[in-house]
């Protein structure tokens, strides 16, 4: 386990919270936070490392410290504790400010039954934290506008923020299972929404697109579906009281899979449930050319800690080889500082340094153009580091 890491302030952290608050955000800045990190399976450990690295850096610099603790998550929680997310993860994740999460799975458990597969360990962690409300933005990255399959006229200026339902939907509603019916056997599961449920991530939505272009479209199969139906009308009584200067428009997801390919940037803010949100949003991913980019956020009461995590997976292939992508977890972080911490400075140098590193060239594997060289994940952390501690000191109001 890391030891405590505490920084002398050297800065009023306060002074930063001036910033207009994106919705979800707690209210005040504090000086120091503890985060719990979540190293989980195959790269996770490096691009953790790399991470505290650069939030060390950024420390350094403003004076805001972090003290770390870890805890174990996915198939390593499997392997210590014979649960995918036991219960001292969970008082470690409810006892932090916020919690960073790496990533989990790898081949050992593919076989596992399904409760101990490390699949589990991430819907428990969803389900027991409340972490009802999944941010996964998809905004193109101009300098690296070649790694992806569409053509560049498509991506360019695309930013899209997929505002994906996190606790229910059919991931958790009951009844579900396989049983045997007239001789043969059944398999079910309950695609379910209550009311509130809507309204809440509805709520959300509006506040998230508030902040960036007040357009949200609301993913659902109405023209099948009886939940969907439901869900349409609720996201459409939602806005009418809650936020009338918002635009709203419906989409079926099998046209908002298809428009998301064909014209991205008709869309700014996306709402969905669980499954829809699961599919589109690993499509929307692609749109900016690699998963190894792309952070998110989990997020539930405001009173308690959200999980941010990169969406890519373990990549037990690369494991231990320092060829990971450290820059979506560590973009993570900077959506931490954001939502959860009240640090919005914090998180734009954060972002403003991974931009400064992917403008001097620097690569991992992943990413990298022809003629580049690549470096590792850790030489990209330090990389990352590096230009945090070229930056000039965060001003105090
Ligand atoms: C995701 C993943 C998870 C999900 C799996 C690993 C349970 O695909 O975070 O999108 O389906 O939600
Ligand atoms: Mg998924």
């Amino acid at each position: 386990m890391r030891a405590a890491i505490v920084i002398g302030m050297a800065l009023g952290a306060e002074a930063f919270s001036a910033r207009r608050a994106p919705m979800t955000m707690k209210t005040a800045a504090k000086s120091s936070y503890k985060i719990t990190l979540l190293p989980g399976d195959g790269i996770g450990p490096e691009i953790t490392q790399a991470t505290v690295g650069v939030l060390d850096a950024l420390s350094k610099k403003t004076g805001v410290t972090f003290e770390f603790d870890e805890a174990d998550i996915g198939g390593i929680a499997v392997d210590n504790h014979n649960d995918p997310f036991p219960a001292e993860t969970l008082a470690k994740c409810q006892s932090a400010d916020s919690v960073l999460l790496a990533c989990i799975g790898g081949y050992k458990w593919d076989n596992n039954p399904r409760e101990l597969r490390p699949e589990s360990g991430l819907l428990k962690m969803r389900g027991s934290m409340g972490l009802f409300a999944n941010l996964r933005p998809a905004k193109v990255i101009p300098q690296l506008i070649e790694a992806s399959t569409l053509k560049p006229e498509v991506l360019e200026g695309v930013d899209i923020m997929v505002v994906r339902e996190l606790t229910g939907d059919v991931y958790f509603g009951k009844p579900k299972g396989i049983e045997e019916r007239n001789g043969e056997r059944v398999g079910f599961d309950n695609m379910i929404y209550s009311e509130s449920e809507i309204v809440r991530i509805s709520k959300v939505a509006f506040d998230v697109a508030k902040a960036r272009g007040s357009k949200v479209v609301s993913i659902d199969k109405a023209n099948v579906l009886d939940v969907s139906q439901l869900w349409r009308e609720v996201v459409t009584t939602t806005q009418q009281e809650y936020a009338p200067d918002v635009e709203l428009s419906h989409m079926y997801v099998d046209n908002a899979a298809m428009q998301l390919i064909r014209w991205p940037k008709q869309f700014d803010t996306i709402v969905c449930g669980n499954i829809f949100g699961d599919i589109l949003s690993d499509e929307a991913s692609m749109l900016v050319g690699s998963l190894g980019m792309l952070p998110s956020a989990s997020l539930g009461d405001p009173s308690s800690p959200g999980v941010f995590e990169p969406c890519h997976g373990s990549a037990p292939d690369i494991a231990g080889e320092d060829k990971a992508n450290p820059l979506a977890m560590i973009l993570s972080a900077a959506m931490m500082l954001k939502y959860d911490l009240s640090q919005p400075e914090l998180s734009d140098m954060l972002e403003e340094a991974v931009e400064s590193v992917l403008d001097s060239g620097i690569r991992t594997p992943d990413i990298a153009a022809e003629g580049q060289t690549p470096v590792g994940c850790k030489e990209m952390g330090e990389a990352v580091a590096k230009a945090i501690e070229k930056m000039p000191a965060p001003v105090t109001a």
